[in-house]
């Protein structure tokens, strides 16, 4: 007979405890594939295996038994993490916080002014959370949510996004409240599973489209919001104080310093855009139905999960979705995207440029692909209504940053833009073939006529960079 600390992780990947080990078995686990299932311990690098089925025969056979835990000293919750809230309107609390130390955004888009992960508290005749929040900013999240409830039960988790930046602190705040029960799609119940295991599903009442709930002299109203950005997603409204919870939607990059509001501090308008075309700009249908159902609710304020509150102005945001969700071009002007390696194909952009604003052509923008994420040149081609792309040729096909450029510009959807074609080679042009090549069927325009630099522009060809620009600006009328 052994003892075992029921808080000893034992499978640090998951952090799993010898606790929820046991806990798995007495919900009737007998194999590590049934652990797995239940606790997720041992699905990931996998080293923990022996550690666990050893662990898992003796808890089975009675071998190994929970040691008694000394009484702790009630901690003092104020000399732990501070909770930070801040009051949204009348009974709405906002219990999210911010990430400043995240260089990266689900691991491919830069937040250099960090990163929001948004949550809020309902506290009427019943308690409703909506979301939670990403791990790194879990503590203090609990903590706001434990203040504010103030010894309460907390009644409802509103699960309106699976993906984990929301998702991943739903566990330990079902298990810290133990009689709260989640709301979800069913879609995003199934998701439940997948994350954390069946020991959840009981815990879980699915919801349909339309559905309303009174809470107390909230009523809430559930509309299912599929591939905003992923497909469990539902947004939440309340009719009471005529507020949108509105997922990822309406969100943006960055942290919130100090002002939750939007009328309350900078949060430029670049970053929603940014935010959008890279997180749901492929699904600018999906994202219409949404704004559809939203103009029926009346709604005078909108909470996402990411970045601040709005409460005024909404109709300046909403413009901006109509036009993004559609494709539709912010402004007549030309992004040129250039991919040079020794600057004979910068220089080139540059002469380009400078052709365009002397037709007229005020938004012209030269983004160079070696220094400037992809996410950025996506957002502004996005924003304009004409695109150049300009490549150098390399090992016979595409510099490297020209072919995922192109290719992500395909996979977020954009389309109805004019482009204009631009290559460089020193022995075998091929760029512009083979960027004609990608851009076939994308819903885009590319303009007959492109313009091949042998390794340097020779002033020759100004004549050509003329008739290209000439040709953009016809084709903007
Ligand atoms: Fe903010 Fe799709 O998660």
């Amino acid at each position: 007979m052994s003892e075992y600390d029921p808080g000893k992780v034992i499978c640090s990947c998951a952090r799993v405890t010898c606790g929820d080990i046991a806990d798995a078995v007495a919900a009737g686990a007998k194999t590590v594939d049934d652990l797995r299932e239940a606790t997720r311990a041992t699905a990931f690098c996998g080293s923990c295996t022996d550690r666990v089925e050893a662990f898992l025969n003796d808890v089975l056979s009675g071998q190994a038994k929970p040691a008694a835990q000394p009484q702790q000293p009630a901690a003092d919750p104020g000399q732990l993490v501070a909770p930070i809230f801040r009051q949204v309107c009348d009974d709405i609390w906002y219990v999210g916080a911010s990430d400043r130390s995240a260089d990266w955004f689900e691991k491919q888009y830069p937040v250099p002014d960090g990163m929001s992960y948004n949550s809020y508290l309902l506290l009427d005749r019943s308690t409703v959370l909506f979301d939670t929040v990403d791990q790194s900013v879990r503590e203090v999240f609990l903590r706001s949510v434990e203040t504010l409830l103030n010894g309460r039960p907390l009644d409802y988790l509103v699960i309106q996004h699976m993906e984990p930046d929301h998702a991943a602190t739903l566990g330990e705040v079902l298990r810290r409240w133990p009689k709260c029960q989640a709301i979800c799609t069913a879609a995003a119940k199934k998701m439940i599973g997948q994350f954390f295991g069946p020991q959840l599903s009981g815990r879980v009442q699915e919801v349909r489209d339309g559905v309303s709930m009174m809470v107390g002299k909230h009523i809430l109203s559930f509309h299912t919001a599929p591939m905003v950005h992923w497909p469990e997603v539902m947004v939440t409204y309340d009719r009471t104080s005529q507020t949108l919870f509105s997922a990822d939607a309406f969100g943006t990059f960055g942290a919130l310093d100090g002002n939750l509001f939007a009328d309350q501090g900078n949060f430029p308008m670049d970053e929603y855009r940014r935010y959008y075309t890279n997180i749901v700009g492929k699904y600018g249908g999906p994202v219409q139905q949404l704004l559809n159902k939203a103009a029926g609710l009346g709604v005078s304020r909108i909470c996402p999960l990411h970045g601040p509150v709005w409460r005024q102005d909404l109709g300046a945001l909403l413009d901006k979705y109509q036009k993004w969700s559609t494709y539709t071009p912010e402004e007549t002007g030309v992004v040129i995207a250039y991919a040079s390696i020794y600057g004979g194909t910068e220089l080139a952009c540059q002469a380009l440029a400078n052709a365009l604003s002397a037709r007229g052509v005020r938004s012209v923008r030269l983004m160079d692909l070696s220094r400037t994420h992809a996410s950025y040149v996506i957002s502004e081609a996005f924003r304009a209504s004409h695109l150049v792309l300009a490549s150098v040729t390399y090992n016979g096909d595409l510099f490297p940053h020209m072919e995922n450029l192109i290719l992500q510009l395909k996979h977020h959807g954009l389309k109805g833009r004019t482009v204009a074609l631009v290559e460089n080679g020193s022995w075998a042009p091929a760029a512009a073939r083979k960027m004609d090549e990608l851009l076939t069927g994308s819903g885009n325009h590319v303009l007959p006529k492109k313009l091949t630099l042998l390794s340097t522009l020779k002033q020759a060809q100004l004549e050509e960079i003329d008739a290209m620009a000439t040709a953009i600006t016809e084709s903007m009328k």
